[in-house]
């Protein structure tokens, strides 16, 4: 996972800024660079490998500005070698990024025809030559990098530094976290308040679509229109990373509004993007001749486990069994020659999963798993690991890691559908653009809070909740269900909505909120059939959906607005308004949010 660091400082600053980036060190990293003004011009150093190359080089040939950034580069699509390591920059300003800008490719045409040359494979070098442009127009930097801004899509964070300008420093936030950290005379920029400790506890976070103007008197932050605008200081715990909550009340919002930075770096780590497809890591095993594809897991995994059958059935046309582990471990369930045995777990740890894993290496099963936490039993085990990273998931309720264990499923039904020849070129571009394009919309829809804490007030007089979805939506509305009966402890089911005249629809009535899971995709119409029976028995229908009023032709309670998304992708989007219900919900209520009664975060027991 990328780092970034960012010193306006009263000494030259190369030294310090390797200093912060080795404390990033845990986010992962392949190469490393620092970028420092002297005597009005920009001048970098960046290395290969480890942060001791970088010292190494800057030993030999040391950097003396004041006012300097550095970063640390995990490896996304390309080669992690020097000429893609950040900084990048021109003679006039310097930049270093994490995340995704979803529109380089466009804005890289753009200025190719301009006649810019481009020396590195990254989407980041836009961003250098966008603002240069504006600059070489006459803009100062502050206007240009505005300018830059205004033209960028995705989710990122940035930190800029110009040459001629020793005393400044820009920083913005869009998806990605930044923090800005006030010294004596000095100022920082920093992807958290850890890389920050030794410098300065006293900090603020930007906000989504903040921008920060640095100057070493103190900082300016503006909002996503420019407007200027006040942001609170905190005294950040000394401790750092692990405790530190940063502006959230819990661990677990943190978590949710860590989606699209964490979603960002996952994708990039399945996804070559200059390519529009999959890079898949080599698996040893030929996803072309793959017969079946067995998935087990334990709760909200399992649950990822199952909108990945959706996906493999659909898109890799690849039979799948699907069954919890607590189940499948004594099932003698008979296993085919040549099959892959697929097991899903943040922890890695979950004694069920572990024990079908096993079953399944018994049966001579070629073992692939999706973890957070590589050192894992699980991970171990496996003959291949497809890693999530959503970094350290500490709330209870798991929420960063279940959609970041969907964007690596997504992705390894994209391989598995391009080995069998089930998806053209063509399509695989399609899916891929919609999986980049997940982080944006993510940010979009984290951005209004309101309706979620409204909905709160009704929701936690409810003593039952149903929940309601077809085709991928379906797991994503258990998940919803699970995630409000584990935080706020109201009773909540998740039924195929299709499911609900056989049963479930005698629980119907004006007191049992149901909550409908309903993208405007093409089994909408489906949907809301079902949500009109609902309705016709007097339930109150709290309707998540990006179709309009009209579309859905009939009286709901509540309808929270999603943002429109390719199907696809849609259980990536819809499983935040899940996690922002039950959050909400729970908040309002006053239950332990983080550590909900009688829940562990990892079951090491069976
Ligand atoms: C629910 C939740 C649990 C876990 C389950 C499996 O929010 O977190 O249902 O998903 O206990 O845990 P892991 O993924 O660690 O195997």
């Amino acid at each position: 996972m990328c780092g970034i660091v960012g010193i306006l400082g009263e000494k030259p600053v190369a030294n310090e800024l390797v200093d912060a980036l080795r404390r990033l060190e845990y986010r992962g990293y392949d190469s490393a660079g620092v970028a420092t003004v002297e005597n009005g011009h920009l001048d970098r150093r960046r290395a290969e490998g480890k942060l001791r190359n970088l010292a190494e080089r800057l030993s030999r040939q040391p950097l003396k500005g004041r006012a300097g950034i550095g970063h640390t580069r995990w490896a996304t699509h390309g080669a992690p070698n020097e000429q893609n390591a950040h900084p990048h920059m021109t003679d006039k300003v310097s930049v270093v990024h994490n995340g995704i800008i979803e529109n380089f490719r466009e804005i890289k045409e753009t200025l190719a025809r301009e006649g810019v040359t481009f020396s590195s494979e990254t989407d980041t070098e836009v961003v250098a030559h966008l603002i240069t442009a504006e600059m070489r127009r006459g803009a100062d930097p502050v206007t240009a990098t505005g300018k830059a801004l205004g033209q960028l899509k995705g989710a990122f964070a940035l930190a800029i530094i110009f040459a001629g300008y020793d005393d400044l420093m820009i920083g913005a936030r869009e998806g990605s976290p930044l923090a800005v950290g006030h010294g004596e005379g000095e100022m920082y920029l920093g992807s958290d308040a850890i890389a920050l400790a030794p410098f300065t506890d006293r900090i603020t976070y930007l906000e989504e679509g903040d921008w920060v103007i640095l100057h070493r008197g103190g900082a300016e932050f503006r909002d996503r229109n420019g407007r200027k605008v006040e942001r609170k200081s905190i005294t950040s715990s000394a401790s750092g990373f692990l405790v530190d909550k940063g502006n959230h009340k819990h661990f677990m919002l943190k978590e949710i509004h860590e989606q699209p930075e964490v979603i960002s770096h996952t994708l990039t780590n399945y996804i070559d993007l200059v390519a529009g497809k999959v890079a898949f890591p080599d698996l040893g095993i030929d996803l072309a001749q793959v017969p079946r594809v067995t998935i087990s897991a334990c709760g909200t995994a399992y649950l990822a486990g199952l909108v990945a059958k959706y996906w493999l059935e659909r898109y890799a046309r690849v039979p799948v069994e699907i069954d919890v582990a607590s189940e499948m471990r004594y099932r003698e369930a008979p296993m085919p020659a040549g099959g892959v045995a697929l097991f899903i777990s943040q922890s890695g740890e979950t004694a069920d999963t572990l024990a079908t894993l096993r079953y399944c290496k018994a049966q001579g099963q070629r073992i692939l798993s999706v973890v957070n936490v590589r050192t894992s039993t699980i991970a171990r085990e496996s003959h291949a690991v497809l890693p999530t990273l959503a970094g350290p998931e500490i709330g209870v309720a798991s929420t960063k890691a279940f959609t970041c264990q969907l964007a690596t499923l997504a992705c390894f039904a994209l391989a598995i559908g391009r080995a069998k020849g089930t998806i053209t070129p063509e399509k695989e571009r399609e899916l891929i653009q919609a999986l980049t394009e997940v982080p944006r919309h993510m940010v979009g829809l984290l951005r209004e809070e309101q309706p979620y804490e409204d909905l709160a007030h009704w929701l936690s007089k409810a003593r039952d909740v149903l929940y309601l979805g077809r085709g991928t939506a379906f797991p994503i509305a258990m998940e919803g269900a699970l995630k409000l009966k584990e935080i706020s402890y109201i009773h909540a089911e998740g039924y195929a909505a299709g499911e609900m005249k056989h049963g479930p629809i005698a629980l119907i009535d004006e007191n049992v909120p149901v909550v409908v899971v309903a993208p405007d995709d093409d089994l909408f119409e489906k949907t809301v059939s079902n949500m009109q029976e609902v309705a016709a028995r007097g339930g109150q229908i709290v309707l998540v959906s990006d179709a309009s009023s009209e579309k859905v032709g009939c009286r709901v309670a509540t309808h929270l607005s999603v943002p429109s998304v390719h199907p696809f992708v849609t259980p990536l989007v819809y499983a935040l308004p899940m996690q922002l219900i039950a959050y909400h919900t729970a908040t309002f209520m006053g239950t332990d949010v983080d550590q909900p009664r009688n829940l562990a975060k990892s079951v090491t027991v069976e």
